[in-house]
Protein backbone atom coordinates (compact mmCIF):
# COMPACT_ATOMS: atom_id res chain seq x y z
CA UNK A 1 0.00 0.00 0.00
CA UNK A 2 1.45 3.21 -0.90
CA UNK A 3 1.93 5.58 1.78
CA UNK A 4 0.61 9.04 2.44
CA UNK A 5 2.26 12.27 3.41
CA UNK A 6 1.23 15.53 4.52
CA UNK A 7 4.09 17.92 4.34
CA UNK A 8 3.92 20.89 6.59
CA UNK A 9 5.79 24.33 6.16
CA UNK A 10 5.98 28.18 6.68
CA UNK A 11 8.26 29.67 4.35
CA UNK A 12 9.98 28.61 0.59
CA UNK A 13 9.41 24.85 0.62
CA UNK A 14 12.00 24.27 -0.93
CA UNK A 15 12.43 20.66 1.12
CA UNK A 16 9.20 20.21 0.34
CA UNK A 17 9.28 20.79 -3.72
CA UNK A 18 12.51 18.06 -3.09
CA UNK A 19 9.91 15.41 -1.11
CA UNK A 20 7.49 15.84 -3.19
CA UNK A 21 9.51 15.31 -6.26
CA UNK A 22 11.23 12.22 -5.28
CA UNK A 23 8.26 10.80 -4.19
CA UNK A 24 7.78 8.96 -7.81
CA UNK A 25 7.95 5.23 -9.26
CA UNK A 26 8.18 2.63 -7.11
CA UNK A 27 9.04 5.26 -3.96
CA UNK A 28 6.74 3.59 -1.80
CA UNK A 29 5.11 7.18 -0.92
CA UNK A 30 2.91 10.21 -2.72
CA UNK A 31 2.10 13.47 -1.02
CA UNK A 32 -1.29 13.83 -0.09
CA UNK A 33 -1.39 17.24 1.65
CA UNK A 34 0.72 20.71 1.86
CA UNK A 35 -0.14 22.46 4.87
CA UNK A 36 1.31 25.83 5.69
CA UNK A 37 0.87 27.83 8.79
CA UNK A 38 1.60 30.93 7.38
CA UNK A 39 -0.78 32.53 3.96
CA UNK A 40 1.98 33.97 2.47
CA UNK A 41 4.26 30.97 2.37
CA UNK A 42 6.24 30.81 -1.20
CA UNK A 43 5.66 27.05 -1.05
CA UNK A 44 1.85 26.89 -1.44
CA UNK A 45 2.55 28.17 -5.03
CA UNK A 46 5.33 25.74 -5.61
CA UNK A 47 2.87 22.42 -4.79
CA UNK A 48 0.28 24.00 -6.12
CA UNK A 49 2.07 23.79 -9.22
CA UNK A 50 3.36 20.18 -8.71
CA UNK A 51 -0.54 19.27 -8.59
CA UNK A 52 -0.15 18.81 -4.37
CA UNK A 53 -3.57 19.86 -2.82
CA UNK A 54 -3.21 22.72 -0.04
CA UNK A 55 -4.32 24.38 2.74
CA UNK A 56 -3.78 27.11 5.15
CA UNK A 57 -4.28 26.91 8.93
CA UNK A 58 -3.63 30.31 9.73
CA UNK A 59 -2.21 30.42 13.27
CA UNK A 60 -2.73 34.85 14.02
CA UNK A 61 -6.31 34.44 14.57
CA UNK A 62 -5.89 32.22 17.07
CA UNK A 63 -3.07 34.82 18.93
CA UNK A 64 -2.42 32.22 22.18
CA UNK A 65 -5.20 29.94 21.88
CA UNK A 66 -2.41 27.50 20.90
CA UNK A 67 -5.01 24.70 21.75
CA UNK A 68 -7.54 26.18 19.15
CA UNK A 69 -5.24 26.05 16.46
CA UNK A 70 -3.67 22.83 16.64
CA UNK A 71 -7.31 21.39 16.63
CA UNK A 72 -7.50 23.33 13.13
CA UNK A 73 -4.18 21.92 12.06
CA UNK A 74 -5.30 18.62 13.48
CA UNK A 75 -7.87 18.55 11.49
CA UNK A 76 -7.29 19.64 8.28
CA UNK A 77 -4.24 16.92 8.36
CA UNK A 78 -6.34 14.06 9.48
CA UNK A 79 -8.72 14.92 7.11
CA UNK A 80 -5.86 13.95 4.12
CA UNK A 81 -5.67 10.78 5.83
CA UNK A 82 -1.51 10.92 6.01
CA UNK A 83 0.49 7.69 6.92
CA UNK A 84 3.46 10.27 7.41
CA UNK A 85 3.77 13.91 8.31
CA UNK A 86 7.10 16.00 7.22
CA UNK A 87 7.74 19.06 8.72
CA UNK A 88 9.67 21.05 6.36
CA UNK A 89 10.65 24.62 7.46
CA UNK A 90 7.54 24.52 9.83
CA UNK A 91 8.02 27.31 12.60
CA UNK A 92 5.99 26.12 14.96
CA UNK A 93 6.33 24.51 18.07
CA UNK A 94 3.76 21.94 18.32
CA UNK A 95 2.60 21.02 21.87
CA UNK A 96 2.87 17.46 23.14
CA UNK A 97 -0.63 16.29 22.57
CA UNK A 98 -0.30 16.75 18.65
CA UNK A 99 3.24 15.54 18.94
CA UNK A 100 1.22 12.46 21.00
CA UNK A 101 -0.96 11.49 18.02
CA UNK A 102 1.39 11.40 15.31
CA UNK A 103 4.66 9.80 17.21
CA UNK A 104 6.33 7.33 15.35
CA UNK A 105 4.66 9.09 12.19
CA UNK A 106 6.40 12.63 12.21
CA UNK A 107 9.71 13.51 10.50
CA UNK A 108 11.47 17.05 10.63
CA UNK A 109 14.46 18.10 8.86
CA UNK A 110 16.93 20.66 11.32
CA UNK A 111 19.97 22.54 9.85
CA UNK A 112 22.59 21.47 12.37
CA UNK A 113 23.93 18.36 14.05
CA UNK A 114 21.52 17.15 16.37
CA UNK A 115 22.03 17.21 19.90
CA UNK A 116 23.94 20.33 18.67
CA UNK A 117 22.21 23.33 18.23
CA UNK A 118 18.31 22.58 18.77
CA UNK A 119 16.34 25.64 17.82
CA UNK A 120 16.89 28.44 15.84
CA UNK A 121 19.74 30.49 14.47
CA UNK A 122 21.93 26.98 14.07
CA UNK A 123 24.33 28.74 11.04
CA UNK A 124 25.28 31.38 13.28
CA UNK A 125 25.66 29.42 16.56
CA UNK A 126 27.81 27.15 14.75
CA UNK A 127 30.37 30.05 13.27
CA UNK A 128 29.71 31.64 17.03
CA UNK A 129 31.35 28.35 18.62
CA UNK A 130 34.38 28.38 16.32
CA UNK A 131 33.26 24.50 14.75
CA UNK A 132 35.19 23.00 12.09
CA UNK A 133 31.76 20.73 11.55
CA UNK A 134 27.82 21.62 10.14
CA UNK A 135 25.45 19.79 8.90
CA UNK A 136 21.74 18.91 9.21
CA UNK A 137 19.66 16.08 10.47
CA UNK A 138 16.44 14.07 9.51
CA UNK A 139 14.65 13.08 13.04
CA UNK A 140 11.83 11.63 13.94
CA UNK A 141 9.60 14.22 16.28
CA UNK A 142 8.60 13.53 20.06
CA UNK A 143 7.53 15.79 22.48
CA UNK A 144 11.54 17.01 23.13
CA UNK A 145 11.62 19.91 20.67
CA UNK A 146 14.44 18.54 18.50
CA UNK A 147 14.73 16.16 20.32
CA UNK A 148 13.71 12.79 18.93
CA UNK A 149 15.62 9.61 17.31
CA UNK A 150 18.18 11.02 14.32
CA UNK A 151 17.48 9.09 11.17
CA UNK A 152 20.43 10.67 8.85
CA UNK A 153 22.79 13.36 9.15
CA UNK A 154 24.85 15.22 6.17
CA UNK A 155 28.14 16.79 7.43
CA UNK A 156 30.11 19.71 6.21
CA UNK A 157 33.48 21.04 7.03
CA UNK A 158 33.21 24.48 8.50
CA UNK A 159 36.01 27.20 6.28
CA UNK A 160 37.68 29.60 8.06
CA UNK A 161 35.82 32.15 5.68
CA UNK A 162 32.51 30.71 5.72
CA UNK A 163 29.77 32.73 7.51
CA UNK A 164 25.86 32.21 8.31
CA UNK A 165 24.82 32.72 4.87
CA UNK A 166 27.80 30.72 3.16
CA UNK A 167 26.72 27.59 5.44
CA UNK A 168 22.98 28.11 5.22
CA UNK A 169 23.48 28.02 1.24
CA UNK A 170 25.87 25.46 1.52
CA UNK A 171 23.71 23.09 3.15
CA UNK A 172 20.41 23.59 1.80
CA UNK A 173 20.54 21.47 -1.42
CA UNK A 174 22.32 18.64 0.68
CA UNK A 175 19.19 18.79 3.78
CA UNK A 176 16.84 18.40 0.11
CA UNK A 177 19.16 15.29 -0.59
CA UNK A 178 18.99 14.04 3.03
CA UNK A 179 15.58 14.46 3.65
CA UNK A 180 14.37 12.52 0.21
CA UNK A 181 16.35 9.69 1.32
CA UNK A 182 15.88 9.38 4.99
CA UNK A 183 11.99 9.69 3.39
CA UNK A 184 12.27 7.17 1.34
CA UNK A 185 13.91 4.40 3.74
CA UNK A 186 11.77 5.46 6.38
CA UNK A 187 8.09 5.11 4.46
CA UNK A 188 9.55 1.63 3.95
CA UNK A 189 9.59 0.85 7.23
CA UNK A 190 13.97 0.94 7.52
CA UNK A 191 14.97 3.33 10.41
CA UNK A 192 18.46 2.66 9.73
CA UNK A 193 20.63 5.72 10.06
CA UNK A 194 22.32 7.51 6.91
CA UNK A 195 25.36 9.26 7.75
CA UNK A 196 27.00 11.06 4.99
CA UNK A 197 29.80 13.18 4.74
CA UNK A 198 29.18 15.99 2.23
C1 LIG B 1 15.50 24.67 6.17
O1 LIG B 1 16.84 25.06 6.21
C2 LIG B 1 15.16 23.80 7.38
O2 LIG B 1 16.20 22.96 7.77
C3 LIG B 1 14.89 24.85 8.42
O3 LIG B 1 14.18 25.86 7.76
C4 LIG B 1 14.57 25.88 6.38
C5 LIG B 1 13.33 25.78 5.53
O4 LIG B 1 13.63 25.97 4.17
N1 LIG B 1 14.13 24.31 9.52
C6 LIG B 1 14.28 24.68 10.77
O5 LIG B 1 15.05 25.55 11.12
C7 LIG B 1 13.39 23.95 11.75
N2 LIG B 1 13.73 24.28 13.09
P1 LIG B 1 12.59 25.49 3.06
O6 LIG B 1 11.24 26.13 3.43
O7 LIG B 1 13.15 26.09 1.79
O8 LIG B 1 12.54 24.00 3.06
Amino acid sequence: MTKRVAILISGSGSNMVSLVKSMTGDHPARAALVLSNNPDAAGLAKAQALGIPTKVIDHRPFGKDRAGFEGALLTAVTDAQPDIICLAGFMRILTPDFIAAWEGKMLNIHPSLLPKYKGLNTHARTIAAGDREHGCSVHEVTAELDGGPVLGQTIIDVAADDTAESLAARLLPLEHDLYAKVLRRFAAGDRSKIITRA
